[in-house]
């Protein structure tokens, strides 16, 4: 799974230990799930019980030069239905908003449709996110709608836009850039 800039490669428990600062960065949490602190512990613990997830596909972002700088999975796969939650984000705060992340997005759709034969794929993006709408929307993404007041972030509640992708949708993936 390659891209020019790229490739998405093997998550264990390495990887894991290199994900820590970036699941407590708030320029990271900001836009995913995460809304307390993690200790190493919890992160571990975490860790070694959803590795053995079967509805769950997760691997690193790894540059051409070999620097592991984020992490990109499939979330609660449905295999009867054949859909999935792409997850993705970009931790090393320097190669954000490069392409890196949109480069990994393609791979894993690529590899979603190409080799695991999925129907679909979402993603749940944050309404004030313009960049990670943008970067899904690159990948073939259309919205399909939005989750009203669904997130409560720095005292207010957001919405969060749904973006979809059908197998039959994806484009050449030479035109994410
Ligand atoms: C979202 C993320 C994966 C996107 O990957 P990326 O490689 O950084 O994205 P790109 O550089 O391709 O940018 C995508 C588009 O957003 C635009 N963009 C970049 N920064 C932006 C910003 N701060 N505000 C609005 N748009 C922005 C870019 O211009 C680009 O469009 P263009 O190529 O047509 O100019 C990455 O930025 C990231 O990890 N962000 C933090 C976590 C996150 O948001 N995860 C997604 C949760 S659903």
């Amino acid at each position: 799974m390659k891209k020019s800039r790229v490739s998405l490669r093997a998550f264990g428990m390495e990887e894991v230990e290199r994900s820590l600062d970036w699941v407590n960065d708030d320029e990271v949490t900001k836009y995913t799930g995460t809304s307390s602190p993690i200790s190493a512990d919890e992160h571990r613990a975490y860790w070694e019980k959803e590795l053995k997830n079967p509805r769950r596909k997760t691997f690193s972002i790894v540059t051409s030069e070999g620097r592991h700088i984020g992490n990109i999975g499939l979330l609660e796969i449905d295999w009867v239905a054949r859909n999935a939650e792409v997850y993705v984000y970009v931790g090393d705060a320097q190669y954000r908003g490069k392409g890196y992340g949109t480069e990994a997005i393609q791979c894993l759709v690529e590899y979603a449709f190409g080799r695991l034969n999925l129907h679909k794929l979402f993603a749940r993006v944050y309404a004030y996110n313009e960049r990670g709408a943008k970067s899904f929307e690159k990948c073939g993404f259309t919205r399909e709608g939005h989750l009203r007041e669904h997130v409560f972030r720095n005292g207010e509640y957001h919405d969060v836009a749904v973006l979809g992708i059908l197998r039959s949708e994806q484009r050449d993936s030479g035109q994410t850039r």
